[in-house]
C-alpha cells in the first residue's frame, strides 16, 4: 500500500504539489486533471523518482526518500515518453535486460522475453532495433519490458496517448486483467469508466476522489469554469 502523508514538491521556487496526504489502497486507480496540473510529479514521487520536499510517501511502509530502490523494484512506472524507457538496442534486450537480476538460465529467460513480445504485438519485432518502432509500437514495448519484471504496484504516466484503437484496447484490457494494483494516469476519461476509484488534481491539489463518473463530472467543471484569456 503507497501511502503519502502531507507531501509538498516545488521544482526551484515553483510549488507543484501543495499538502497532499493519500491511502492508495484500491486495486485500480485513476489519476486526471489538466496539463500541468502535477499528475505526473506525483506519480513519479510513488516510485521515488522524485522524492517529497517535505512529507513522506511509504510503500509498504518503506520510505521512497531512504529505500528508493526496494521501492522501486515493487512499483513499476510506465513513462509517457517512451523513448525515454527505451535503454537497449534491439527490441529483446529491452525487454531481457529486466530480468538480469533475476538469476534465471538464459534461455529461460529467452522464452519469457519472447512471450511477452508475443502477447504485445511484438514479436516480428524481436530483434528489431528498438528506436526504430513506432510511437505506438515503442509504448507497447516500454508496457511489456516494466511488466516482465513482475512489479506489485503498476503507475502508467498516460501509457495510451501514442497508441491506435487495437493497442489502446490491447492495453487498457492488460491494465484491466492485472493482479497488480495499477495507477493510471491519463486524458482519456473514458478508459476509467470501471475503475475503483478517482483522483482529480487541481493546481497541486486533489479537488476530487472518488468514484470515476463523478471525478470526471468534476472534472469537466473545473475545466470549464476556467476563464480562458482573450488571445
Ligand atoms: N523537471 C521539471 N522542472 C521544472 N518544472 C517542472 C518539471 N517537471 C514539471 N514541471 C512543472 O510542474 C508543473 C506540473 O507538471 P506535471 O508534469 O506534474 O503536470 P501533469 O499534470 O503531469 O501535466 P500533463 O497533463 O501535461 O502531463 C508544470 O507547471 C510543469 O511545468
Ligand atoms: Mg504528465
Amino acid at each position: 500500500m503507497i501511502e503519502l502523508k502531507d507531501v509538498t514538491h516545488a521544482y526551484g521556487d515553483r510549488p507543484v504539489l501543495r499538502g497532499i496526504s493519500l491511502r492508495l489502497e484500491e486495486r485500480r486507480i485513476g489519476l486526471i486533471g489538466a496539463n500541468g496540473s502535477g499528475k505526473s510529479t506525483l506519480a513519479r514521487l510513488l516510485n521515488g523518482l522524485i522524492v517529497p520536499d517535505s512529507g513522506q510517501v511509504l510503500v509498504d511502509d518503506l520510505d521512497t526518500r531512504k529505500q528508493a530502490r526496494a521501492v522501486r523494484r515493487k512499483v513499476g512506472f510506465v513513462f509517457s515518453n517512451a523513448d525515454s524507457q527505451i535503454i537497449m538496442p534491439t527490441v529483446a534486450e529491452d525487454v531481457a535486460i529486466g530480468l538480469r537480476d533475476r538469476g534465471l538460465p538464459k534461455e529461460e529467460a529467452a522464452t519469457l522475453v519472447a512471450e511477452i513480445l508475443a502477447r504485445y504485438g511484438l514479436g516480428d519485432h524481436h530483434d528489431h532495433q528498438a528506436h526504430l518502432l513506432s510511437g505506438g509500437q515503442k509504448q507497447m514495448l516500454a508496457l511489456a519490458a516494466v511488466l516482465v519484471t513482475q512489479p506489485e504496484i503498476l503507475v502508467c504516466d498516460e501509457p495510451t496517448t501514442l497508441l491506435d484503437r487495437r493497442n489502446v484496447r490491447i492495453v487498457v484490457d492488460t491494465l484491466r486483467s492485472l493482479p497488480q494494483q495499477v495507477i493510471l494516469l491519463t486524458h482519456q476519461l473514458e478508459t476509467l469508466a470501471d475503475f475503483d476509484r478517482v483522483l482529480v488534481v487541481s493546481e497541486g491539489r486533489v479537488a476530487f476522489d472518488g468514484p470515476p463518473a463523478e471525478a470526471v463530472d468534476r472534472y469537466i467543471e473545473l475545466i470549464d469554469s476556467e476563464v480562458v484569456p482573450a488571445r
